[in-house]
């Protein structure tokens, strides 16, 4: 079972099947990745870093490649954590400023709570 370890205002890690979304992933830990869009390619707000195991992941589609244009920061290493489906191997993912806002905008009650 591969491990993943999310970095953004905290850290997460949590043991999930191959073939769970990035997103998915972090709904089951409790990390804190936006989904404005209910995880259906349509925003850029579960915008990711994957720091270890990018190669080890689905290919970018067309699709989420344009939706990645509409995101801020992009790197090489970023994908949208909906999109990207976990493989066989370990992953270090790094939740952008972005999906963090995204995230206490989706859940306001928790912001209250820093
Ligand atoms: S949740 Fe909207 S593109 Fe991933």
């Amino acid at each position: 079972m591969p491990t993943l370890r999310f970095l953004g205002d905290e850290s997460w890690t949590v043991d999930v099947e191959e073939g769970v979304t990035v997103l998915e992933a972090a709904e089951i830990c409790g990390a804190r990745v936006g989904s404005s869009c209910g995880g259906q390619c349509a925003c850029s707000t579960c915008h990711v870093y994957v720091a270890k195991g990018l190669d080890t992941l689905n290919e970018i589609t067309e699709q989420e490649d344009e939706r990645l244009d509409m995101a801020f920061d992009v790197k090489p290493e970023s994908r949208l954590g909906c999109q990207t489906v976990v493989g066989h191997q370990d992953l270090d993912i790094t939740i952008s400023e972005e999906s963090t806002k995204a995230w206490y905008d989706e859940h306001p009650e928790e912001r209250n709570k820093q």
